[in-house]
């Protein structure tokens, strides 16, 4: 992960976060949770359009699914219902993700849902262990039209 394992505090100040945001007009920040029938939260997801600029339509999405639920396609699913959300329903040019270069889990989600990897971004996270690279994959609005 692109963090440390969080305190109790520190979730719920996110979460709180997560709410807020979720009432910003325009709406720029989205935290889906993912469900499974019975209310059991298995995962969450994040996609945040990157603001700022007036010449870029791009958004940043993450992922992290309960432990438990790994390996069973529920990764796969949830960044595809990412990349819909953000092309379709937002009209986002450009979607994007990091991952630890370690994250081949990752990198197959992202790939299987027709992210392309791009290159690394060097020294752009510092964790306990010290600055760590990130692999960013991406896809466009044509591609992702003709991946669906
Ligand atoms: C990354 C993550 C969401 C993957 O979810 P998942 O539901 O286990 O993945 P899926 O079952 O949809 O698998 C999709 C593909 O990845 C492959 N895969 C899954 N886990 C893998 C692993 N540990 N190593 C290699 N490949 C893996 C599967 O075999 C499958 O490929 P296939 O269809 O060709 O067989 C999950 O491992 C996770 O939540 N990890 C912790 C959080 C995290 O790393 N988030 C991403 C931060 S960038």
């Amino acid at each position: 992960m692109s963090f440390e394992p969080r305190t109790r505090d520190h979730v719920e100040n996110t979460i709180a976060n997560v709410v807020e945001m979720a009432a910003h007009k325009p709406r720029t920040d989205y935290s889906p949770a993912a469900m499974h029938p019975g209310d059991e939260l298995v995962a969450f997801a994040r996609l945040a359009v990157d603001v700022g600029h007036p010449l870029k339509n791009s958004a940043q999405i993450g992922f992290a699914l309960r432990a438990d639920q790994w390996g069973r396609g529920l990764g796969a699913e949830m960044v595809g219902l990412l990349l819909r959300l953000g092309v379709e329903q937002l009209g986002v040019y450009r979607i994007w993700g990091a991952r630890s270069p370690h994250n081949t889990a990752s990198a197959r989600v992202m790939t299987k849902a027709g992210m392309v990897e791009e290159g690394v971004i060097r020294g752009h996270i510092k964790l306990a262990s010290g600055w760590r690279d990130s692999v960013v994959h991406s896809i466009l609005a044509p591609e992702w039209e003709q991946t669906r």
